[in-house]
């Protein structure tokens, strides 16, 4: 596996991804913030914020970055970085959801995403290791022909350039199959390093490990508070995936986690190309050289974060990559978070019932690259009070159509039921003798709640597992040794640090006797 050694860059999780090793880090401290109003604040130093806050910089804004960590902790530094034309939300889906017109503009916005990460690349001269690939989509079975049919035709409506191919450099047998050309891949930390040295540059400033807890408003005014002082601004945007605390958000989109691994093969043989199963979960597979070593990357398993183990979904990826792979060894595995709206397209502007003037943009689903970079386009032009064509496509405030009730009540009727069932016991009592060095679990002590991390040195963490954003039951994410809430995604370390909003404060410690075998 790759060194353990605390990397300059480091993510929301215990396991280190590729695009974390062998960065050198950026200086971003040195200036003198004072009592100043920025134009805007970016909430969010990943690839959404530093792309909006590049572009409002070079606009002639005066704006501030704070990000809760580093740049690149969350999504960003733990995506697996592909840069696709076709969506996580079909083209077919699109158009059921938001009509002819809406499927071709999001078309447009997934491509403009994509043209954005290469105009940066280019005018910057960001060595992100930028490759155009083919992309590949097949169907092993009957019903995913079927999906796959439908794929092409919505695609070809709204205009984008497929076409059905015999052959697909796979060891997967499969009955059909459709090739994109021109999608590519890139080292996401890389070009977001590129983007930070530009807005440096612009003259913007940078804040790490500043958690901004809330915004208050007075005279047009934002002024977001910290737990060492407060930043002012005459805009906010949160570049933050969920935006913090309750929102509208919280009912509107579903946190899912995603497994990936990065392998060496025996063979030498890796495909040259961005490859995709139709399987639900779906599988994924491409190449990337990453300290002069070529790997295979293989990723998918996703699932609702907090819900099933993420130790089974490494395990089944690992399976499934091995059915098809002569494998070598395990170099990288890591897991990252997003996303999914409930309607199919992301929520990008002013936030319902907010202040005017404060921003978001979440809900991506698995097209954080592109609809991160769209998302930059989109906040900077709305700040600059310039029109931009999917300002209401994607506005947050949008009616949601009909067809999306069933999926709104589904997400939320399983949030429903972690609120109360995980609450009055559904989860095994235990005692902390059988905890493991290594691994947490809520447990039930003397009729308390309890979410236990036995560390390695064999001291007992306790905290509260009641979740502080909505007061659901965290659970125990055992590979990225964090506690996931079921509902919003809020995770937290095994000292109940926040790694993922939307919650704002840590889970509460409970004291109680460490080194305990009791
Ligand atoms: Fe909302 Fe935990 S993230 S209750």
């Amino acid at each position: 596996m790759a060194t353990k050694t605390e990397p300059i860059n480091p993510r929301d999780g215990k396991h280190e991804s590729p695009w974390q090793a062998g960065l050198t880090d950026i200086k971003t401290a040195g200036k003198t913030i004072g009592e100043q109003t920025f134009d805007a604040l970016i909430v969010g130093a990943g690839i959404t914020g530093l792309t909006t806050g590049l572009l409002l910089q070079q606009a002639g804004k005066k704006v501030i970055i704070a990000d809760a960590h580093t740049p690149g902790f969350g999504t960003t530094g733990g995506t697996s970085a592909h840069i696709n034309t076709f969506a996580d939300t079909t083209y077919p889906e699109a158009e059921s959801a938001f009509g002819e017109d809406g499927a071709q503009l999001f078309k447009e916005a997934i491509a403009e995403g994509c043209q954005l990460i290469n105009d940066q690349a280019a005018s910057l001269q960001i060595g992100c290791e930028l490759e155009s690939k083919p992309g590949y989509l097949y169907a092993e079975k009957d019903d995913e022909v079927k999906q796959l049919d439908e794929i092409y035709e919505g695609a070809v409506k709204v205009g984008v350039a497929v076409s059905y191919v015999d052959e697909v450099p796979t060891p997967v047998p499969f009955k059909k199959a459709l090739l994109w050309e021109k999608q590519a891949q890139f080292h996401p930390l890389k070009y977001l390093q590129g983007l930070q040295k530009a807005f440096l540059t612009a003259g913007g400033v940078i804040l790490k490990n500043i958690l901004t807890t809330a915004v208050a408003t007075k005279d047009d005014i934002h002024t977001a508070s910290h737990a060492t002082g407060s930043l002012k601004a005459k805009t906010v945007v949160y570049a933050t995936h969920m935006p913090p605390n309750i929102n509208v958000f919280n009912f509107e989109c579903a946190p899912y986690r995603s497994y990936v691994m990065a392998v060496k093969l025996k063979s030498g043989k890796y495909p040259d190309a961005l490859i995709y199963d139709s399987q639900e979960p779906y599988h994924y597979v491409r190449s990337h050289t990453i300290d002069g070593e070529r790997l295979l990357i293989a990723g998918g398993l996703d699932h609702k974060t907090g819900h099933e183990h993420p130790e089974k979904a490494f395990a089944e990826l690992e399976k499934y990559i091995r059915r098809y792979y002569n494998v070598s060894s395990v170099k990288y595995r890591w897991s990252s978070q997003y996303y999914v709206p409930v309607d199919g397209l992301p929520y990008i502007g002013q936030i319902p019932l907010a202040a005017d003037g404060i921003y978001c943009a979440t809900g991506y689903n698995g097209n954080g690259m592109m609809l991160g970079s769209v998302a930059g386009k989109i906040l900077s032009d709305l700040i600059l009070k310039k029109e931009n064509r999917y300002e209401k496509l994607f506005s947050p405030a949008r009616v949601k159509p009909v067809d999306s009730f069933s999926e709104f009540v589904k997400e939320n009727a399983d949030v429903a039921y972690h609120f109360v069932a995980d609450r009055f016991g559904i989860h095994e009592s235990d005692s902390l003798k059988r905890l493991q060095p290594g691994t947490g679990k809520v447990l039930e002590v003397a009729g308390q709640k309890i979410a236990a991390y036995r560390d390695e040195q064999g001291t007992i963490h306790a905290l509260s597992p009641v979740c502080t954003h909505m007061a659901c039951i965290v659970n125990w994410n055992g590979e990225e040794k964090s506690w996931d809430c079921p509902c919003h995604g809020a995770r937290f370390d095994v000292d109940g640090k926040v790694l993922t909003g939307p919650a704002t404060r840590p889970l509460a410690p409970i004291s109680q006797e460490g080194k305990s075998n009791s």
